[in-house]
């Protein structure tokens, strides 16, 4: 059963530092102060330091402690333009490019964990996902062995006999329009977040057929995908392509593919696409009252996550620590 609790216990064993990139936000510095009390997670802030310290004083929170890092001031600016423009030397990016660029905290945070100065980064609180995304892709890219970033929300609601109910869903907020491939690279990934999380998953490729009954290019999509996964992960319980009711009902599993072991069952959701996805888990979140955490980016060489732009200070530190932990 997931819990903070153990996410917490890996990072008092190995401490690690995160970067914020929008300093300032008030939200920001409220999670940061709960993090400096409790030691486990330090966080760099970016951005002007006269600014934070007001903004800090303005909002009453006390991030004494906090390493505060204003791109105007960095003593390595020139060595981190020169890694920046080794690492998109194939798009031809200037130095004067580069130097622009890493004025923006998105830019220059993904930089400091890409130089080992940080171990994680959370942004997003006032960037868009696309725009905390795309430096990550750009410069700290995929990691050995991935094709693509994809992502997956863990879901978690709270029940009256005190087990969480925890699911997986992906990838709900990066690719558009996955490939049967890179939906098999997107189930084994959002499979072993799942486990960290505490999940044993039963993967339900999902679509608007169970086993045939509606057609379609979708269709034939989730099918082959499902079929390669099984294939790519024997070991994984996996079924489709199959409705959302048939992967999480038993009632309507037994009239609908009586034979599977997944049907019913299933708790790491694979969706056709970011539209379905990003849906999905906001239905579950707004009407079904889980509670939602994510988008965990997958495939990524480092820990780099997104907030939505309309979180509260407690989901960036529960972010925070989720991000910092998988590091
Ligand atoms: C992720 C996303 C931002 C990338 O868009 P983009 O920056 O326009 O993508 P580009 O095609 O210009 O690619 C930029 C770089 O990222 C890489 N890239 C793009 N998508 C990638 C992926 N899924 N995995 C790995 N690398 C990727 C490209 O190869 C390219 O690298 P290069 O510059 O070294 O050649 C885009 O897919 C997106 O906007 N997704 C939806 C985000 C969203 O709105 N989510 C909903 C809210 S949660």
């Amino acid at each position: 059963m997931f819990g903070f609790g153990q996410l917490i216990e890996i990072l008092k064993k190995s401490p690690k530092k995160i970067v914020f990139t929008e300093g300032k936000d008030p939200r920001i510095l409220e999670a940061s102060s709960r993090l400096l009390a409790s030691y486990f997670l330090h966080p760099i802030l970016v951005g002007n330091e006269d600014e934070i310290l007001e903004a800090a004083e303005e909002s009453g929170f006390n991030i004494r402690g906090a390493e505060i890092i204003d791109p105007d001031k960095f003593d390595r600016m020139d060595e981190m333009i020169d890694l920046f423009c080794e690492l998109r030397k194939s798009k031809g990016v200037t130095p004067e490019q580069a130097k622009k660029m890493l004025a923006q905290g998105n830019y220059f945070g993904t930089m400091l964990v890409k130089m080992g100065l940080a171990d994680a980064l959370l942004g997003g609180a006032t960037y868009s996902t696309a725009d905390t995304v795309r430096p990550a892709l750009q410069l700290i890219k995929t990691k050995p062995g991935n094709s693509i970033v994809s992502s997956c929300f863990i879901l978690v609601r709270p029940s009256a006999t005190g087990e969480n109910e925890v699911l997986a869903m992906a990838d709900c907020a990066i690719n558009i329009r996955p490939t049967e491939d890179e939906l098999v690279e997107i189930a084994g990934e959002a499979a072993a977040c799942a486990k960290i999380f505490g999940i044993d998953p039963k993967l339900a490729f999902l679509s608007y057929s169970t086993f045939g009954s509606g057609a379609g290019e979708d269709v034939d999509r989730m099918r082959n995908a499902a079929q390669k996964a099984k294939k790519q992960y024997p070991d994984l319980p996996i079924e489709g392509e199959i409705q959302f009711d048939a992967a999480v009902s038993l009632n309507v599993a037994r009239t609908k593919c009586p034979d599977s072991e997944v049907a019913g069952h299933a708790n790491t959701f694979i969706f056709p696409d970011i539209s379905s996805g990003n849906i999905g888990y906001k239905i579950a979140q707004r009407l079904g009252h889980f509670d939602a955490y994510g988008p965990i980016l997958l495939g990524l060489n480092a820990p780099i996550n997104d907030l939505s732009r309309g979180c509260n200070a407690s989901e960036v530190y529960s972010m925070a620590i989720i991000t910092a932990a998988l590091a």
